[in-house]
């Protein structure tokens, strides 16, 4: 099997700026229901970064997560390649980590690029999309029931 190259690191001052974008946009979250607020900021392959926050509704499952809300603000302005998202939330002694919904999201474009999981101090743990999503959905080999 093929080896895919791990993703291109992104400069430090890309990694500042995204990570600073994630927090600002984490400000805007609407969540009256969970109290979670949860900001991400994506970087397109041509240097564009689009941000979004959680926005929850009162019938729950409407409700989108911050990492969906910024894919889609990219994707509907025509950018679908993407270098890295930052998420960042308020918990200080956990990195927040995408939900599986958001995982097979981000998968729908690519594999090989980076998430960064931050606290609020600014640390952060950073993976492949692919490390967060090792199984494509559709692998498992859907059959039709008789
Ligand atoms: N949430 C996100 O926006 N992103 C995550 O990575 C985790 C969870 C939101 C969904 C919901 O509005 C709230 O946080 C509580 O789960």
């Amino acid at each position: 099997m093929a080896h895919e190259r791990p993703a291109s690191a992104l400069e430090p001052e890309l990694v500042q700026r995204l990570l600073l974008s994630c927090r600002e946009a984490k400000k805007s979250a609407y969540c009256p229901y969970s109290h979670f607020r949860v900001g991400a900021a994506i970087l397109t392959r041509d240097g564009r970064i689009f941000s979004g926050c959680n926005v929850e509704n009162i019938c729950y499952p409407l409700g989108v997560c911050a990492e969906r809300t910024a894919i889609q603000k990219a994707i509907s302005e025509g950018h679908r390649e993407f270098r890295a998202i930052a998420i960042s939330s308020d918990m200080q002694d956990d990195f927040i980590s995408p939900c599986g919904a958001c995982r097979q999201v981000m998968r729908e474009f690519g594999t090989n690029w980076s998430v960064y999981m931050t606290k609020p101090d600014g640390t952060y743990v950073v993976r492949t999309v692919l490390e967060l999503l090792p199984v494509p959905f559709g692998s498992i080999g859907w059959r039709k029931i008789q």
